[in-house]
Formats: C-alpha cells, sequence, structure tokens
C-alpha cells in the first residue's frame, strides 16, 4: 500500500485547511501560538512531502536543502512569498504556491481605514477622550487634520490591492496616480481612474503615497532618504505591504524631521516590531501588527486556498496559485534555468 504523504503546518491557521489535509494525508501541526524556530522548522520539514507556511517561517536554501527529497510543495498561508527562496525550491523541482488575489479587497479596506486614521488623528483623538482629555466640548480648532477627499492619492504598485484602492479612492473623489515598473493597460488605468506618472513625480505630488509592491531585490529600501525627500511636507506615507520597502530609519528622521507630516504602516522590515524601534516614539505615526487580510472570512478563504494548492500539487493537478508553474508540468531542465529569474 502507498505510504500517506506527510504534511507539516507550521501554524494553526483557521479551518478549513486541516480538515481538508486530514482527511487525506497525515498531518503534523506546530502546537505554539509563536512561530516555530528556525531549528524547528529543520527538524520538522525533514522528510515531509508538503509544507503549508506563514509569512513568518523564513523557508531559506538551507532549510530546502535539509528537508529531504520527498517534499513537493511549499503553499504559503500568504500573498506575499518573500519569505521563501523561490531559485533554490525551483531548482529542487518543488512548487511554491501562495493564496493569490483573495486578500486583495481586505487589504485595501484596511489600507483607507489607515489613510482616514493618519490624516483624521482618529487614533489620537480616541486616546484624548479615553484619558479625560475632552473638558470643552466642541472647540474651533481641536485635533485639526487634512481632508481625504480631493487629494492626490500616490499609488506605489497597481496591482491587485492597489486597483481595489484605487476604485475605493474614486468614491473619496480623489485625484489617483501610479507608478508601476510596467505601465498597466490603457483600459484598465481607465477603469479604476488611476493615471500614470514617473516615480519623481509620484513622490513629488502625492498627499498619501500608499504602497502596494511586491518585496523584491529591486523594492527592498525603495523609499529611503532621497525618496522622502521629494515628499510634500503635508504628506502621509502608508505602508500595508511589506515594511523592508521602506527604509525604516530614514523614515523615522523624515518624520522627526517634518519632510512628510505622518506614516500609517501595517508592516515593518523585522515584526514583530521591537519596543525599542524609533517609529514607536513617534506620535505622527499609527503602527498596526499586520492585519492587512485579518478578518474572518478572508482567512477562512486563505485557508481553504492555502490547502487545495497543496492538495492539488500532491495529486498532480495545477494547484490556482502557483509562484513557480513550470515546477508541476514543465520539462526539469528548463524548469531551472526560468525559476532562476523568478
Ligand atoms: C500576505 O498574505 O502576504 C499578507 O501580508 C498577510 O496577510
Amino acid at each position: 500500500m502507498k505510504k500517506r504523504e506527510d504534511i507539516y503546518l507550521t501554524r494553526r491557521i483557521p479551518e478549513p485547511a486541516v480538515s481538508l489535509l486530514a482527511s487525506k494525508y497525515r498531518v503534523f501541526v506546530h502546537p505554539d501560538r509563536h512561530p516555530p524556530t528556525k531549528q524547528e522548522l529543520k527538524r520538522n520539514i525533514r522528510n515531509k512531502n508538503g509544507i503549508l507556511c506563514t509569512l513568518s517561517d523564513r523557508i531559506d536554501k538551507e532549510l530546502l536543502q535539509g528537508a529531504g527529497p520527498d517534499l513537493k510543495v511549499i503553499s504559503s498561508y500568504s500573498t506575499g512569498y518573500d519569505h521563501i527562496d523561490v531559485v533554490e525550491a525551483t531548482k529542487r523541482g518543488i512548487v511554491v504556491t501562495t493564496t493569490g488575489d483573495i486578500l486583495a479587497e481586505a487589504t485595501a479596506d484596511l489600507t483607507f481605514g489607515l489613510i482616514l486614521a493618519i490624516s483624521r488623528k482618529l487614533v489620537e483623538a480616541d486616546k484624548f477622550v479615553r484619558r479625560g482629555s475632552w473638558k470643552e466640548g466642541w472647540m474651533p480648532d481641536l485635533l485639526l487634520g487634512s481632508n481625504v477627499h480631493g487629494s492626490t492619492l500616490g499609488i506605489l504598485g497597481l496591482g491587485r490591492i492597489g486597483q481595489a484602492v484605487a476604485r475605493r479612492a474614486t468614491g473619496f473623489k480623489m485625484n489617483i496616480i501610479y507608478h508601476n515598473r510596467h505601465r498597466v493597460r490603457a483600459n484598465l488605468e481607465s477603469r479604476v481612474g488611476a493615471k500614470y506618472v514617473g516615480m519623481n513625480e509620484l513622490l513629488r505630488r502625492s498627499d498619501f503615497l500608499t504602497i502596494h509592491t511586491g518585496l523584491n531585490e529591486d523594492s527592498s529600501n525603495m523609499i529611503a532618504k532621497r525618496e522622502l525627500r521629494k515628499m510634500k511636507k503635508n504628506a502621509y506615507v502608508i505602508n500595508a505591504a511589506r515594511g523592508g520597502i521602506i527604509e525604516e530609519t530614514d523614515l523615522a528622521e523624515a518624520l522627526q524631521k517634518g519632510w512628510i507630516s505622518g506614516a500609517a504602516l501595517d508592516t515593518y522590515r523585522h515584526e514583530p516590531l521591537k519596543k525599542s524601534n524609533k517609529l514607536i516614539k513617534l506620535s505622527n505615526t499609527i503602527l498596526l501588527p499586520h492585519i492587512g487580510s485579518a478578518t474572518f472570512d478572508t482567512r477562512r478563504r486563505m485557508s481553504r486556498i492555502a490547502a487545495q494548492n497543496l492538495i492539488n500539487v500532491l495529486e498532480g493537478v495545477a494547484p490556482i496559485y502557483p509562484v513557480n508553474p513550470h515546477v508541476t508540468f514543465g520539462n526539469r531542465e528548463k524548469e531551472t534555468t526560468k525559476g532562476q529569474r523568478l
């Protein structure tokens, strides 16, 4: 009888992933709330056929080398895949999958929440009421902020999430500009009401610069001192993509010195954010704990897709959201070459 495949889940995630997987395979779930340490990961992925991981797990070359020859698929419970060495996985014939677009709307909702919260001082206002500072009733100059409606929204990365943010911005009658490595099709631009501009123009004109690009070698520290200096003094930076896209020390300097007005962030280069991080001490920031996709519905749908991706690969069917699709169906020699370009 064929041996049952062994699957390792690096974290307990919302259902239905575990039920779906357990009906077919032997499933090992990391028992703690904390992500596994590197040593635990190393030990637990050995001789498994599939891994369902999260963005907190760094699946690097060393780890993949130690995994053993039976590993066929790494299904990430995330849309980003910067935590996985895709080139190395591809070389080893391991399919990497993500949850694709499924979290675009939830992340766009949160992004809009950040835009409103930072410009209208919502967090500060809530604290003001709770600590009993509201003594005079309505006041002409209390907690004045900036308009969202009618302002210029600069979108860096007009993928699914960027587009979903643009659609929301239309309702606020914002003037929408965007920059991408590649300009999107004209009909898509007009559908979301966004105008393509160069990077310098994006930085110069945005009242809100919102980041929706993936993290890779090109985008790492893409927003640093040089870029921040080009922005308006009244501008805000919003980031619900990946922290590594912004050089955080430079951002803290920009906020301290008033080069820009504020920053609302959901993601950081190193998570969780350390208490000693300068951004925590600044009053013109809003800092969230990476909750862009955190709605019950979205996390459930991510769970189903992550499990289905994994099942598909083990059953020889195309996964729903492959990162390196040629590994499943291509000829192995070509795969390696293509994979290196990923
Ligand atoms: C992702 O999936 O990449 C998000 O950042 C986490 O929900």
